[in-house]
């Protein structure tokens, strides 16, 4: 008879999934003792010991594949896999997580422009001299290109401080729908970059929204007309705009589009109050589009482009542009 003390320790360590436990000295000297024994006890003594060196062998085997059908460690969830459900905390990004508030304005802005004919593309986020400037009418030492401090990497490419470095690519890219007597009607958000002095209205990095249509006829009340349309439409209030003149060497004329301060935004009656300088546009300088391939005795246009944070932070009363970047769930949960 085996040992019923020995066979209990033996039958623990495998319980425990120690390997070692089938080449382990205790095992051993059974068979040392199967040697020394009477023949006519072997037999049973024999079976006993394969008996017990199975049942430590499927022990183990069960402790293997339990060990394997654990779910596997996320390292990266930010509680312990002892945390129970209830006590962790609830980021639950795969279940609770949403879209950023930018990318969900942007979808709804890209879609009242689907609904007026206009495709969306989005912009670049490194390009080059010629389509930050050069393209758009500002030669080099043209001083207006003071006012587009951006960022360059060491090769000369630069991370574009307006989408309008779109405007040559789209314009000479889809010249054949001027020529089938189709317009070109594009809208284009981005990221963009500039080198600013932050504080709870500026940031380095943020996002813009341009828009080109170049047709025949084209004129500055049909710019007026969708941009109001637009603006109706993302307020949910009939809105008045009004255009003031300005410089962009890109245009001409260039305006700076102003729009009614929606109601409920509205904190007295006074005209500063009444209204807010919303974007910049204009109708598309002859250079721009002869720089792109179209003749401009044919066929004129209109763009314009503005900032997607400012209008996004009036719509929603946000005070400090810093929050879309801060990534601070506070914030994020709002929307
Ligand atoms: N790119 C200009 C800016 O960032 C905005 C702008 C003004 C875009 C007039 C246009 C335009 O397309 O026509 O300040």
């Amino acid at each position: 008879m085996i040992d019923e003390s020995l066979a209990h320790a033996l039958r623990l360590r495998a319980k425990e999934g120690d390997q070692t436990v089938l080449r382990s000295p205790e095992l051993k000297s059974l068979y040392d003792q199967l040697r020394t024994m009477p023949a006519e006890q072997r037999g049973s003594f024999g079976k006993e010991i394969n008996d017990l060196r199975q049942e430590l062998q499927q022990i183990l085997a069960s402790k293997h594949e339990a060990a394997e059908a654990l779910p596997s460690i996320d390292v990266t969830a930010p509680w312990d896999v002892n945390t129970s459900p209830a006590d962790r905390p609830k980021s639950g990004l795969a279940v609770n997580g949403s879209l950023h508030p930018l990318t969900q304005e942007i979808a709804r802005i890209v879609d009242i422009f689907a609904r007026m004919g206009f495709t969306a593309l989005e912009s670049r986020q490194i390009d080059d001299d010629y389509h930050m400037f050069e393209s758009l009418n500002f030669p080099e030492g043209h001083p207006a290109r003071d006012d587009y401090d951006t960022f360059m990497t060491e090769e000369g490419l630069i991370a574009p401080a307006h989408t309008s470095t779109m405007q040559n690519r789209i314009i000479s890219d889809n010249k054949h729908l001027l020529e089938q007597g189709e317009p070109i009607a594009y809208v284009i958000p981005g990221r963009v970059f500039r080198n600013e002095d932050l504080d709870a209205t500026h940031e380095h990095t943020f996002h813009q929204l341009e828009g080109i249509y170049v047709g025949k006829n084209i004129h500055a009340g049909m710019l007026v007309a969708t941009l109001k349309t637009y603006l109706n439409e993302y307020f949910g209030e009939e809105l008045d705009v009004k255009l003031q003149p300005f410089y962009f060497p890109f245009t001409e004329p260039s305006f700076e589009l102003a729009v009614e301060r929606p109601t409920i935004l509205r904190k007295d009656d006074s005209e500063e109050q009444k209204w807010l300088e919303l974007l910049g546009c204009g109708m598309i300088n002859p250079n721009v589009l002869r720089m792109a391939g179209v003749d401009p005795e044919v066929y004129t246009g209109f763009a314009w482009g503005q900032g997607i944070e400012r209008m996004v932070m009036m719509k929603n009363e946000i005070e400090d542009i810093r929050h879309f970047n801060s990534a601070k769930l506070d914030f994020l949960r709002q929307f």
